[in-house]
């Protein structure tokens, strides 16, 4: 088993992800650069696993330091590529500075990956792409559209390691994550927004009282309940695939797309009933206008990460609110506590 290096090390998915690898016999090179993660997350990951990892604090702009990382490393024989920002609102104030750091770190990445002749890479896309869906469940086929600069950056960085990866020869897998929730079981490692743009981590903190209510973005969408539907699937789950997907890399080769969701979808009212539950109180809400660039229902089929990578999701609802809420409360200041 080779070194892997992974980009944006320090980050949430990152972090289960790590968790997972170490335990299945990877050794691990970390690479962050702390804009929007901690190093706190990494000592974490060491305390629980109960394995040292190398870090290196660095940004994929620069690509002087990157290099110096391949050098330094030169067992690495693959790659996770996390490293990226990912608010869609942000992107749309600040276009320029997603594709720069988007776009630039991954070229970059890619460019050094082929000037050190390392051709494994796994690559963290999203369900984004698939933009509003003509029908649900969605396929890794259906058409790919961006409704907005993030989404083009996640569309563009696969299409450039998808035209890499033909040229150079490597072995590469996209995995198209649906909305990825919940923490790990210890309650030690989580989601930690400096402000949650996303539903649980925005109900979380409304559980335990930072925040008044849940603004609930429309009741009005053609769904069962008039809120939006998504395909919410556990970290934990989400950082399994990754170990399965490092695993069928040389066996399978060229480049494969995989979702990975759950293949079920629940309401905003549901993850808020779900969270009431495990929480022992009635979270308060309200119906707010629906979110600009928001859609109806999103659903992802999981069917051929299961037949080809061996993974489908284990873990349901009940344990995706438990585990979000038992990290909330065991770090009401995330990893700043
Ligand atoms: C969002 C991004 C998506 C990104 C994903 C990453 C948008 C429009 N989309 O997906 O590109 O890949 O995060 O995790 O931001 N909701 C509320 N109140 C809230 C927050 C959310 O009602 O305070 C609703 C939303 O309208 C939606 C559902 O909850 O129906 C889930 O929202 P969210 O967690 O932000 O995820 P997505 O919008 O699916």
């Amino acid at each position: 088993m080779g070194k892997i290096l992974i980009t944006g090390g320090a980050g949430y998915i990152a972090s289960h992800t790590n968790v997972e690898l170490i335990e299945a016999g990877y050794e691990l090179v970390l690479l962050d650069n702390f804009c929007n993660s901690s190093m706190e997350s990494v000592r974490r990951v060491e305390e629980l696993t109960g394995k040292k990892v190398t870090f290196y604090e660095a940004d994929l702009k620069d690509i002087d330091a990157l290099r110096k990382v391949f050098e330094a490393e030169p067992e690495i024989t693959g790659v996770i590529h996390f490293g990226a920002l990912k608010a869609v609102g942000e992107s749309v104030e600040k276009p320029l500075m997603y594709y720069e750091n988007n776009i630039t770190g991954s070229l970059n990445l890619y460019k050094v990956m082929g000037e050190t002749g390392v051709k494994q890479l796994v690559f963290s896309s999203s369900a984004t792409v698939y933009g509003d869906p003509a029908s649900v469940p969605v396929k890794e086929d259906f058409p790919t559209q961006a409704t907005n600069p993030y989404g083009q950056t996640k569309l563009m960085m696969e299409q450039i390691l998808i035209d890499a990866a033909k040229a150079l020869g490597w072995d590469v897998t996209i995995l198209r994550y649906f909305n990825p929730v919940g923490a790990h079981d210890s309650g030690r490692i989580g989601e930690d927004p400096e402000y949650p743009n996303n539903l649980l981590p925005f109900v979380s903190q409304v559980a335990a009282g930072i925040r008044e209510k849940v603004m609930v973005f429309g009741n009005d969408w053609d769904t069962p309940d008039g809120t939006g539907v998504r395909d919410y699937i556990h970290v934990v789950d989400l950082a399994k695939a990754h170990v399965k997907a490092l695993a069928k890399l040389a066996e399978k080769g060229g480049v494969s797309i995989y979702n990975i969701g759950t293949g079920k979808g629940y309401s905003v009212l549901e993850m808020i009933e779900a969270f009431s539950k495990v929480c022992g109180h009635q979270i308060p809400y309200e119906f707010a206008p629906r979110r600009a660039g928001d859609i109806a229902t999103v659903y992802g089929d999981p069917a051929l990460a299961s037949a080809e990578l061996g993974w489908s999701a284990e873990l349901g609802l009940d344990e995706m609110v438990a585990s979000a809420w038992k990290w909330q409360s065991m770090n009401p200041k995330g990893y700043r506590g």
